[in-house]
């Protein structure tokens, strides 16, 4: 039978791209074949997020752009998974009148049966069930990642921390750790097909395992994949400052697989406004554990995301945010304008910060932060540093590209390099993104 070629458009966090390789996998499986260009596809998905205003917005623009491809061709079908999908169920049906199926987070394991379904008769389905303590990647096949050096790995779905402005416990729905052993044996077999960098998604890593008695914390997991041969490099991501424990941190200084980068959100400078985020630490406390995070392990990069303009924050309450984040010296950040998302607490907040208030902030912020960023990349110049070969770079496609274990990104001439090699490049250019390295300077 001839092979069926399906669209993926993927927006959102790591987890989302996880999940899509998942459905590629899924797809792949049913001989569906992936291809980049939708117009030539007989199944379109977006896999959505909704953690923001505007990754929401981006989705329906994309949706937008498929109508006419429905028009063309009828029997061409069209799903939407992930958080948006969750979200909205039923609504989007009636709001995208040409979509054919919406799937939730816990729910895209499903696709593969209502393709099958879909053969037999065409119909329109909605299912968003976000059923507690189920782990949707039990039962599916082994992961598998060809020709990737670098690889992400959920071990846990969902969050119980309700940080007032979040929509991810409404979408991901309560924290599931997924089992060890089950994590363990998809590294091993990530390892066998030539990965060598795995990263452990969650949306807080750090209480892994702490809602089962038989399962093993975080950092004993970690020393599991300490010990996987084949895997050169491990990463985590995220962990939620209140619940980063001295015995992570200690790990960083154990574990030699345990690369040297953390990213800890941040959110806001101002204790007031932390409190009323529901963060539950101030920012002395994060502070502390900034210092030890470097006393242990003086390279660490850290990397942190904060909202301005949450409701009430005032002028003030800016400043602590700008003092916090001069002080620290992130080697990196990620800011947005704080938005209304459904059910959370802080949409029904009265004092909302006018939205050219928030402009102005973010942008203030973004402008002293990329002075530092740039200041901290040079640090770098002249040094040698490990990178691990991950492909091409999007630049020049004569050159290669990959990161150093601090998780800066490194592009470099290599024609005969092979994606998967740890190589040894000094650091020739610093530059507000990226790093120039180079290999013929070692006599390479
Ligand atoms: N408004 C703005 N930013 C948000 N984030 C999460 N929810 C919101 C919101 N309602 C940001 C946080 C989080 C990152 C993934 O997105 O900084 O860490
Ligand atoms: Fe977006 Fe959060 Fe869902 Fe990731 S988990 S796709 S950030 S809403």
């Amino acid at each position: 039978m001839a092979a069926k070629h399906f669209y993926l458009q993927t927006f959102g966090c790591q987890m989302n791209v996880y999940d899509s390789q998942r459905i590629v996998q899924l797809l792949t499986a049913r001989n569906y074949q992936q291809i980049a260009d939708p117009a030539h596809a007989d199944l379109i998905l977006v896999n959505t997020c909704s953690v923001r205003e505007k990754p929401e917005k981006k989705v329906y623009s994309a949706l937008g752009r498929f109508r006419s491809l429905k028009e063309k061709n009828p029997a061409l079908m069209i799903g939407v998974t992930g958080c948006m999908a969750q979200q909205e169920g039923e609504r989007l049906l009636e709001r995208v009148p040409f979509l054919d199926f919406v799937l939730g987070t816990k729910e895209f394991c499903r696709i593969p049966e209502i393709l099958d379904a879909m053969e037999v008769s065409r119909f329109r389905e909605s299912a968003t069930d976000l059923r507690v303590g189920v782990d949707p990647y039990a039962g599916l096949p082994l992961f598998s990642s060809p020709g990737k050096a670098a690889a992400f790995v959920s071990i846990m779905q969902g969050c119980d921390n309700f940080c007032s402005y979040c929509i991810v416990p409404y979408v991901r729905g309560r924290e599931v750790s997924r089992p060890s052993r089950d994590i363990l044996d998809e590294i091993r077999s990530l390892s066998d097909q030539g990965v060598r960098e795995v990263t452990l998604l969650g949306q807080n890593v750090n209480s892994y395992g702490n809602r089962s008695s038989e399962e093993i914390g975080f950092v004993e997991l970690l020393e599991a994949v300490q010990k996987i041969p084949g895997i050169a490099r491990i990463r985590f991501t995220t962990s939620h400052p209140k619940d980063l424990s001295w015995r992570l941190i200690q790990a960083f200084g154990q574990l030699s697989k345990l690369c040297e980068h953390i990213h800890l959100p941040l959110q806001s400078g101002s204790d007031r406004i932390l409190k009323r985020m529901n963060r539950a630490y101030t920012c002395s406390e994060y502070r502390e554990k900034i210092s030890e995070l470097r006393r242990v392990s003086p390279e660490i990069s850290i990397t942190t995301d904060i909202i301005v303009g949450f409701p009430g924050e005032d002028e003030a309450d800016f400043q602590a945010t700008l003092e916090m984040v001069k002080k620290i010296e992130f080697d990196e950040f990620f800011s947005f304008r704080y938005s209304d998302r459904p059910h959370t607490q802080a949409s029904l907040f009265p004092d909302k910060v006018p939205e050219e208030t928030k402009r102005g902030r973010l942008n203030e912020l973004q402008t002293l932060q990329k002075d530092i960023t740039l200041r901290k990349n040079k640090t770098w110049e002249g040094r040698e540093v490990e990178v691990l070969v991950e492909g091409q770079s999007k630049a020049r496609v004569e050159e290669k590209t990959g990161r150093t274990r601090t998780n800066r990104t490194v592009n470099f001439p290599g024609a005969s390099l092979r994606v998967g090699e740890l190589v040894k490049l000094r650091i020739e250019e610093a530059l507000p993104h990226s790093l120039r390295g180079d290999l013929e300077e070692m006599g390479k």
